[in-house]
């Protein structure tokens, strides 16, 4: 048994997406069928349909999703149909070198649904990050459904499936940011935000957003931003020296995917602080340093997948949080909007309009 529903397709490399039919199957053993309610347009979908992540087009789209379990396949006991989920692009093996050694965070062998969704002439899809979930309705292994509480609105958990957790684990799980710390943001757009109101959760007492566009930065403040930061008018660097005694931050952490703004974070900490790259890079990107640097600053230099997030851990207690008015995940969502608008929505990410627009269904 199978469902046709619309979903937003990537066809070729660069071309603009489209609503086609899809074909989705019911769910078979360990996949569960989610009736998709609200999905963030986020920067890596656009990535897919510029064909900078592989060549399996066509791509189904949208990966920041929260829904309903529609029905679950033999041997699902961690949901149940009619449970509000959140989608997660990991869902630990526990099986793995990594999940073995007791860090399922970076599990190495993470599921998604073993069947095929397909369009209507039964080509396979591609699900952006295993999920696709421009969709009515997607098809993913139950792992990656996680449960939070079914009272938060569905365009804001969503968020949290993807962009929003990426920034706030950068700063609270691969960053370390604790009590008095001191963080620099480079780069204000949804993940950085979310670093930075991460910042403010674990007490930052300075946190520095730096971009290169005024509204982003606007923006920062109400996320925690006590200091700003104008790129394009200030020497970031020196900028944040000046904020912080002339030692540089504790946390510096790069939201862009960018050699100018990395190289900014590695000199903008001070010693024996901590860089967290968050940004996605094109693969042809180079940076230079000098080894004494490297050495002599001491520290940690990091990278944040997926914000080395433990989905079933950290999700529902992000919504805790949201539902008690302590993280405002609403204010990431810039505009709700149709299926059909994806397209329109990619382009204002670009123009730098909107934090996230959100695809309701
Ligand atoms: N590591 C992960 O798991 C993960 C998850 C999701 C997204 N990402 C990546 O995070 C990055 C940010 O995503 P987003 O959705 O926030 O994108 P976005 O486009 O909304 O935000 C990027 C921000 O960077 C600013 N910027 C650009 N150039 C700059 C410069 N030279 N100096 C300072 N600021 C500059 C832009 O003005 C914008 O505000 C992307 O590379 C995305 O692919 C990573
Ligand atoms: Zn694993
Ligand atoms: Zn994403």
């Amino acid at each position: 048994m199978s469902n046709q529903v619309k979903g937003v397709i990537a066809g070729a490399k660069g071309k603009a997406v489209s609503v086609e039919t899809i074909v989705v199957p019911n769910p078979g053993p360990g996949e569960a069928l989610i009736k998709v309610q609200a999905c963030g347009v986020c920067h890596t979908d656009l990535h897919y349909r510029e064909g900078a992540i592989t060549d399996e087009f066509p791509f189904l789209l949208g990966h920041e999703a929260a829904g309903i379990v529609e029905q679950v396949g033999d041997g699902v006991t961690n949901v149940e149909p009619g449970d509000f989920v959140i989608i997660a692009w990991r869902a630990p093996c526990g099986n793995c070198r990594s999940c073995l050694r007791g860090r399922p965070w970076y599990c190495f062998d993470s599921g998604n649904a073993s069947q095929p969704m397909t369009l209507a002439d039964g080509s396979p899809l591609s699900p952006a990050l295993g999920i696709g979930a421009f969709a009515e309705l997607t098809l993913v292994h139950a792992g990656q459904a996680v449960k939070v509480n079914p009272e938060a609105s569905a365009a804001a958990a969503g968020l949290v499936g993807c962009g929003v957790m990426a920034g706030l684990g950068a700063a609270v799980n691969t960053g370390g940011v604790s009590r008095g710390d001191s963080v620099a943001v480079f780069g204000c757009g949804g993940v950085g935000d979310a670093a930075i109101a991460g910042a403010r959760l674990a007490g930052a007492h300075t946190i520095i957003g730096v971009d290169i566009d005024e509204r982003k930065l606007e923006w920062a403040k109400e996320f925690g931003a006590t200091h700003t930061i104008n790129a394009t008018q200030a020497d970031a660097v020196e900028a944040i020296r000046e904020l912080t005694g002339g030692n540089g931050v504790d946390v510096a952490i790069e939201a862009v995917g960018n050699p100018v703004t990395y190289e900014q974070a590695f000199y903008a900490r001070d010693h024996a602080g901590v860089v967290v790259m968050v940004g996605v890079p094109d693969p042809q990107m180079r940076i230079e340093l000098p080894m004494i640097e490297i050495f002599g600053r001491g520290g940690a230099l990091k990278s944040s997948w997926y914000g080395d997030c433990l989905p079933t851990r950290d999700f529902p207690m992000f919504i805790d949080l949201y539902m008690q008015g302590r993280l405002d995940l609403d204010r990431f969502v810039s505009e709700t909007i149709a299926l059909d608008d994806v397209e329109e929505a990619f382009h204002k990410m670009e123009r730098g309009e909107v934090l996230r627009s959100v695809v309701m269904l």
